[in-house]
């Protein structure tokens, strides 16, 4: 499938069918995520996979709060049909170990990781870059259940329920489950729900501001200096 038919297509599916899914598209799928971009290549993050009967179903067990088992409503009744279930994790430890390593403490010592030539990395990220990169290993799965013909949602697994599913999978203490991806055949009545349906999809001229939020005077190329701030090299300001 092109990508532009993969990304158009994608959508969270929250009902499956009974057909099982082929391992091989599983390990695929995982393949995928291994893929996916990652701060100084740190690959801090890790997936639970669920793919029998007895544990998806320890899975719902461990994330579904008691009342909500005991009356299961649409989204629960739908999303425990998929026969796959995958917990990607992100590990804040793996960071800061991957930027306390050599070629990133000496970034540090020109400004990029305060702290990481002694071997202690501050990570002055303005966000935590071990989520954002499970993330994107999400969305790989996503595309690639898409490119696959089959379904798939990512969800979120409730603040409460965490220490559970831990408990249950003796998930190791540095990783943090970022959320959950169910994975299945569409089942065949399935429609679109949750918010996407709720709410339009907000236009580019209110998202996409090209040049600025204000009009900015525009001074031509970048400058070589500040285009190396920005840069991708080994090492430079930014480390990734
Ligand atoms: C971080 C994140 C958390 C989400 N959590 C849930 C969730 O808990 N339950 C759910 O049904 N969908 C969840 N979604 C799916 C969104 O509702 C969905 O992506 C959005 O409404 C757009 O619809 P679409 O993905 O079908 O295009 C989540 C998506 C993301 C990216």
């Amino acid at each position: 499938m092109e990508l532009a038919e993969v990304v158009h297509r994608r959508r969270m599916v929250r009902r499956y069918s009974p057909d099982p899914v082929d391992p091989a598209v599983v390990d695929r799928l995982l393949r995928y995520a291994q893929r996916a971009p990652s701060a100084g290549f740190s690959q801090g993050w890790a997936f639970l996979v669920l793919d029998t009967p007895a544990d998806v179903a320890r899975f719902w067990t461990a994330t579904t709060p008691p009342e909500r088992a005991a009356a299961p409503g649409r989204w629960l009744r739908g999303m425990t049909t998929a026969p796959v279930v995958v917990v990607p994790m992100s590990s804040e430890a793996a960071y800061r170990r991957r930027y306390a390593e050599r070629d990133k403490a000496a970034a540090g010592e020109r400004g990029g990781v305060p702290g990481a030539a002694e071997g202690r990395a501050d990570l002055p990220w303005s966000v935590p870059y071990w989520h954002v990169d499970a993330g994107m290993a999400s969305l790989l799965v996503l595309l690639g259940a898409v490119d696959e013909g089959l379904g798939a949602c990512f969800f979120g697994i409730p603040a409460d329920r965490v220490a559970h599913l831990r408990r249950e999978f003796a998930v190791p203490a540095d990783l943090a489950p970022v959320g959950a991806l169910t994975i299945g055949h569409r089942h065949p009545t399935e429609t679109a729900g949750g918010s996407a349906t709720r709410r339009p999809r907000r236009p580019a001229d209110e998202v996409v501001h090209r040049g600025g939020w204000h009009p900015v005077e525009r001074s031509g190329a970048l400058q070589p200096d500040h285009g190396e701030q920005h840069g991708e090299q080994e090492g430079e300001q930014h480390g990734g």
